[in-house]
């Protein structure tokens, strides 16, 4: 007897790649009688996808807890938390959280269906089983929160480079690559449903590597080569490149292709070598800069963006000031910007002191940001007069009576409209910028 559908709910948190495998998870799930809802109440079954990159991270899914607590004293519900903090946290979770009913880590979600099937028996499960091999490569993701335009491919999980303030290596495990075949089917999936931007995941995706049978190795170039080539109208983006990887080769295959969009997420992290030492990126400001130097020689009209961290161990004022000139130097379009926060198990947290007082920390994080705003608005204000290819996402947030979408670069601009369909290229004048996005003018159509 077929049982009735019930019904997950889902809220994530965190990186690109936790999307991804929300949609990986919620895939798995409708295969076992599961439907997705919006709407909390009506859920059989409430997941949350987690993250612990930061405490602060951590904190929030703490506070939604309490909330779903206060909703299961009312009713039934299964609540399971999935992904980063249910890695590292563990079996401790169900002693801390008592609403807890299912931690499951990022290599477990295949067994999702068993492991509700236990707790509807009355039990409590667990699963956090890292993994060498697993890609869920043949799992065709649900795609969710879909505007039908861009989706997300994740190209490979895990990772080796064990930064030394970085907790991904302990809760996402080894770093494996995707075969290119099953890459290549997803995204001709996608076009065929009519997608038009793809963007390649993995937390480094300058290391990926998958032999094909007949022993040759395929790099990270030759893949968006072959994803590229799949249809020139297809957009395709990636994150994220990692300075000590990123080859020129892969510089060269954007070039060759219009379609690869114009635009770099390089995180710097920091631009003192003796800080970059101490957080074991095995590179050097210097190195940094040249990398730079090949985007602007290779791509000319590149975007970067970058992650950089304030307060790390042992930061000094000079160390703080060489972030800041490096953000000069770089004149980045767009960063995300981090007070460093301590995680237990890293190579920070067990071997250096967090020395650097948190009102010291703030300070630095607010110089980064002020300067990054100017930076931000001179590279909005740089793009006013020219003409750009944007892919239509929506309507704008403000009105419907106008779209919104990027360019290449993955700038947001906003434009009133003048025909035009979500998921059509159209050309769009740029004739002036708010803090956030570009303002233009359709060009005739
Ligand atoms: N504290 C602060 N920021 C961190 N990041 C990673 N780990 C930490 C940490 N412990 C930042 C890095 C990374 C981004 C995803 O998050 O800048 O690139
Ligand atoms: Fe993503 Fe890292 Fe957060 Fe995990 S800890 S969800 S990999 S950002």
């Amino acid at each position: 007897m077929l049982s009735p559908c019930r019904k997950v709910y889902i809220e994530t948190y965190g990186c690109q790649m936790n999307v991804s495998d929300s949609e990986v998870v919620l895939s798995v799930l409708a295969g076992h009688g599961f439907v997705r809802t919006d709407r909390r109440e009506e859920a059989d079954l409430i997941l949350v996808n987690t993250c612990s990159i930061r405490e602060n991270a951590e904190q929030r899914v703490r506070g939604r807890l309490q909330i779903f607590q206060q909703e299961k004293r009312r009713r039934k519900v299964i609540v399971g938390i999935i992904g980063c903090m249910a890695e590292r946290l563990k079996e401790q979770l169900l002693e801390e959280e008592q609403v807890v009913d299912l931690v499951v880590g990022p290599d477990a979600y295949r067994r999702l269906p068993e492991l509700i099937a236990q707790v509807d028996e009355g039990l409590k499960a667990v699963d956090v089983k890292l993994s060498g091999t697993e890609t869920y490569a043949d799992i065709l993701p649900s795609r969710y929160d879909a505007n039908g335009v861009s989706a997300f491919v994740s190209i490979m999980r895990g990772c080796n480079n064990m930064c030394a303030y970085c907790i991904v290596p302990y809760t996402r495990g080894k770093e494996r690559s995707r075969s290119r075949d099953s890459i290549l089917d997803e995204v001709w999936q996608l076009i065929t449903d009519g997608y038009k931007e793809v963007t390649l995941l993995g937390q480094n995706v300058d290391s990926y590597g998958w032999k094909a049978p007949d022993g040759t190795v395929v790099n990270f170039a030759q893949l968006l080569e072959e994803v590229a080539a799949l249809s020139p109208t297809l957009r395709v983006r990636f994150s994220t490149s990692h300075p000590k990887d990123m080859s020129d080769e892969v510089l060269y295959a954007m070039a060759r292709h219009r379609n690869i969009c114009r635009s770099i997420h390089l995180p710097a992290q920091s631009g003192s070598t003796r800080m970059l030492e101490l957080m074991n990126r095995h590179y050097t400001r210097e190195w940094y800069l040249d990398r730079m130097a090949a985007i602007r020689r290779i791509l000319p009209d590149a975007a970067v963006s970058t992650d950089l961290i304030a307060g790390f161990c042992t930061e000094t004022e000079e160390d703080h000031r060489a972030t800041l000139s490096l953000m000069q130097q770089c004149r980045f379009d767009f960063a995300f910007m981090f007070k460093y926060s301590s995680r237990p198990r890293t190579l920070a947290a067990r071997k250096y002191t967090d020395d650097v007082p948190d009102e010291v920390k703030t300070a630095r994080l607010e110089e980064m940001i002020a300067l990054q705003n100017v930076l931000s608005e001179e590279s909005k204000r740089s793009d006013v007069g020219k003409t750009f290819e944007v892919l239509i996402e929506g309507d704008s947030k403000r009105s419907a009576e106008e779209w919104c979408g990027r360019t290449s670069q993955n700038k947001m601009v906003v434009f009133p409209k003048r025909g035009g369909a979500v998921g059509e290229y159209v050309q769009v004048h740029v004739t002036g910028c708010t803090s956030a996005t570009l303002l233009g003018e359709m060009s005739q159509i």
